[in-house]
């Protein structure tokens, strides 16, 4: 099984790099459908630090898709409102204190420790049975066990409020939403109502007991995807490469180091929601973004700018350049960054201490509208010492 490098997503039509000097290698804006791509690596990080006013689908625009359905849907107006992903409802400011809030919960919580031992437990479990599905067996329910722990569910009521939550994410980020896609999420999310009631939470500021358990939900299920599709891809990348791999365990190469080297590589994050230009867009490299037009930001493309790194398809990581843009810079910036980087590397250690990954099987990764998700990662587990 050969894997190349994970190809870019998020555009309709991949533009090759053109001869040249390398600035013009890539461009600043693609076209993906109806959506105008910063894909260079200056335009995305100049973006991300203003504060965008509009992310996502707008109150109105909502309100219209809703109010022509006789349906409850009270519950998703609530959460479309609080979402620190959308520009709907409260302003950032206030959704941002609540999204910090629950991130630092969540980090008490989940001290490193402790991450450590539910890993190795985990990975201990999946050795015992020669190996398994390395995402479906092991990132992924890691990944939901810290979650559920932190929001307060038992696993049968993660499995049931994982899809809805998971499905209105998606559904928000894109530009070509339908009013049946919210129908059916908001009829979802109204059948998580006995959970809702019964699960006791610490309600957050400004916001009911049951608000506040579904924000929890809708800040940290989706985001669990990019952890777990990232320490997937790590750890398979190493698998393909021994050297690399005996570099790190002998302490040659941090792991910090290769850590932030392939979530620059892999894009687990392709993009941000999409919104529109509040006014005229002026690009560092003098492109223009029309005020009203809709554009999103490429974090991943833009991590693969040639104009920024050197052999940009290469995971290579002694490079000299780290991306600033992997979890976005600005007054969005993700706020389990640090818990993120955490985890991965608890993990990563882990794995290399106690196991060798051998592949087994065909590897497949699906294209999503956010970017790259595992579908089957077959491997046997080798014990080590
Ligand atoms: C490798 C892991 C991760 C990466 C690369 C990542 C990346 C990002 C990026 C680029 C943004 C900014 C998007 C924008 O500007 O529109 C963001 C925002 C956010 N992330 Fe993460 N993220 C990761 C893990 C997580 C996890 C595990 C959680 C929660 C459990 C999380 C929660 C959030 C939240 C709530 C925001 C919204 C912040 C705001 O708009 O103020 N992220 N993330």
């Amino acid at each position: 099984m050969t894997r190349a490098a994970p190809p870019i997503h998020g555009a309709a039509a991949p533009t090759e790099p053109r001869a040249g000097p390398r600035a013009a290698a890539c461009p600043e804006t693609l076209v993906a459908g109806r959506t105008r791509l910063i894909a260079s690596y200056d335009g995305v990080r100049e973006d991300l630090r203003k504060a965008r006013s509009a992310r996502g689908p707008t109150a109105t625009q909502i309100a219209r898709m809703l109010s022509v359905t006789d349906q409850p849907h009270g519950l998703l107006l609530d959460l479309l409102s609080s979402s620190p992903f959308l520009s709907t409802g409260a302003d950032h400011a206030v959704k941002r204190r609540r999204a910090v809030h629950i991130l630092a919960r969540l980090g008490r919580l989940w001290p490193q420790e402790r991450l450590a031992t539910e890993y190795r437990r985990r990975l201990t479990g999946l050795m015992e049975r020669g190996g398994g599905d390395l995402y479906h067996d092991l990132s992924l329910p890691f990944l939901k066990a810290v979650i559920a722990d932190a929001i307060g569910l038992d696993a049968a009521q993660m499995e049931q409020v994982f899809k809805p939550v998971s499905a209105l994410f998606a559904t928000a980020q894109r530009d070509d939403m339908r009013l049946q896609d919210f129908q059916s999420i908001a009829a979802q999310i109204e059948g998580l109502r006995p959970i809702i009631d019964s699960v006791p939470v610490e309600p957050l500021e400004g916001m009911s007991p049951q608000s506040s358990l579904l924000l929890m939900a809708q800040s940290l299920i989706p985001p669990l995807l990019v952890p777990a599709n990232s320490l997937t891809y790590a750890q398979l990348h190493l698998a393909e490469h021994p050297a690399l791999a005996a570099r790190l365990t002998a302490g040659q190469i941090r792991i910090c180091d290769y850590i932030h080297e392939s979530l620059r590589h892999f894009g687990a994050l392709d993009r941000t929601a999409p919104g529109r230009a509040k006014d005229d867009l002026t690009l560092p490299r003098g492109e223009e973004i029309a005020q009203g037009a809709l554009y999103t930001c490429s974090i991943a493309r833009a991590n693969r700018d040639p104009a920024r790194f050197d052999r940009p398809d290469v995971l290579d990581p002694e490079r000299a350049l780290r991306s600033e843009i992997t979890f976005g810079t600005g007054p969005h910036r993700c706020p389990a960054a640090g818990f993120s980087l955490i985890l991965l590397e608890t993990a990563l250690r882990l794995q290399l201490e106690l196991c060798r990954i051998e592949v087994v099987g065909e590897v497949s990764i699906a294209r999503t509208a956010i970017g790259p998700r595992y579908q089957t990662a077959p491997v046997r587990l080798h014990p080590l010492g």
